[in-house]
């Protein structure tokens, strides 16, 4: 049954309209209000989108009709409308913190895809199947803003999706430290070939800020909650290089591992690991959560992004090419789709976590 009543602020966007297309046969989320700036706002979407719908699957018939809310005039009245808001928007970080903070402060709960509040000690960062236990911190958010309903919570960024997951059940052995290169999909900048042709047969080594989140963001995920406060873990140490590649979606990464002394597992116990992986999304059998999260490919030249992206509705983490490496102990690959597992999916899963576990409820 569809309890929670939904809005998407920023559904005019590449996430946006992911997000859209997720709530349309979503069991428990009924799409309710889509918001974007002055410039979309007040037009039915499909209008709004004329020119714009950027997915390779039709826009639903749903949201079409919706006509789009303008995200700050009228937060007040969006607030009253649903029972939690996803948020996605492109502004500057102050802008983005005023605006979530806007909507908490009327008491109506942010699932966010921004980077804006990330690093906000009480603001959890969850990959449900990682670290759900964080979203405990919301109770210390809240006695924060002094709000009943209102909190913030975000999905971290999407580069990091797609080797966090094939590190983690790798943790418990010791990891002293690792070094990823992703190469990322120019969806992941909200672009499509068209707005982008510079893009076309081309690869950029470069994408700003995103080396320092790759680096960063895999701490907080695996930190650890103390006295209202989500404290960073002190390692592994990360460091990472980040290319947009002439792909539409799916962000690719290679990654070499290297354990702390004696710590080193076989090849065979780390597939077995990535096989034997299930985190608290699979054992609540959250909506979106996908059966299996990895998937080992045996075959040499396997993941790839245009075959594999899309495994279990784009939330399952593809893995390939575990070998021994002769600097660190190990290197293969990894790929995650990025505005669905790295975006607008995992911020679905993420709201299933907490209407679950009951930070959200329907008014
Ligand atoms: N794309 C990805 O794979 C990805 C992954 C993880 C996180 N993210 C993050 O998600 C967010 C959105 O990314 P995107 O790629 O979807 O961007 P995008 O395609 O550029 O979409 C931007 C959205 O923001 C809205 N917006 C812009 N200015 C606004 C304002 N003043 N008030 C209200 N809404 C406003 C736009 O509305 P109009 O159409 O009306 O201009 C549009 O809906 C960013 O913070 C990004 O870092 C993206």
């Amino acid at each position: 049954m569809k309890q929670y009543k939904v809005g998407i602020i920023g559904g005019t966007g590449m996430v946006g309209q992911r997000l859209i297309t997720l709530m349309e046969n979503h069991p428990w989320f009924q799409l309710t209000v889509i918001a974007a700036s002055g410039r979309s706002a007040g037009k039915p979407y499909e209008e709004a989108l004329a020119g714009r719908w950027a997915l390779d699957i039709p826009m639903p018939e749903e949201a079409k009709k919706i006509v789009v809310m303008d995200a700050e005039k009228d937060a007040e009245k969006i607030a009253e409308l649903v029972d939690f808001c996803f948020c996605a928007v492109n502004m500057n970080k102050d802008e983005i913190k005023a605006l979530e903070e806007k909507y908490v402060k009327l008491e109506c709960p942010i699932i966010s895809n921004n980077s804006a509040n990330r690093w906000t000690d009480d603001v959890p960062m969850v990959i449900p199947e990682i670290n759900a236990e964080h979203i405990a911190v919301i109770d210390a958010q809240r006695k924060r803003w002094g709000t009943k309903r209102g909190f913030i919570a975000v999905k971290s960024n999407c580069s990091i999706q797609s080797y966090v997951p094939a590190m983690h059940p790798l943790m418990k052995y010791g990891i002293d430290r690792a070094l990823v290169c992703t190469y990322q999909a120019i969806s992941g900048a909200g672009k499509t070939f068209q707005r982008w042709p510079e893009m076309v047969d081309n690869c950029i080594p470069y994408i700003g800020g995103e080396e320092e989140k790759s680096e960063q963001e895999p701490l907080k995920v695996w930190g650890h909650l103390e006295d209202g406060k989500i404290v960073k873990a002190a390692g592994p140490s990360l460091t990472a290089q980040c290319f947009r590649v002439a792909c539409q979606d799916g962000h690719m990464a290679a990654v070499f591992l290297k354990f702390k002394d004696g710590c080193k597992p076989s090849l065979e116990q780390i597939k077995a690991d990535w096989a034997a992986f299930r985190g608290p999304a699979q054992e609540l059998e959250l909506p979106s959560a996908p059966k299996q999260f990895l998937h080992y490919f045996e075959e040499p030249d396997r993941p790839q992004t245009r075959l594999d992206r899309n495994l279990e509705g784009g939330m399952a983490i593809s893995i390939g090419r575990l070998r021994p490496d002769t600097q660190y102990d190990y290197k293969f690959v990894s790929l995650s789709h990025n505005t669905l597992r790295g975006a607008a999916g995992g911020g679905v899963e993420l709201a299933e976590l907490l209407c679950k576990k009951g930070y959200i409820t329907a008014k």
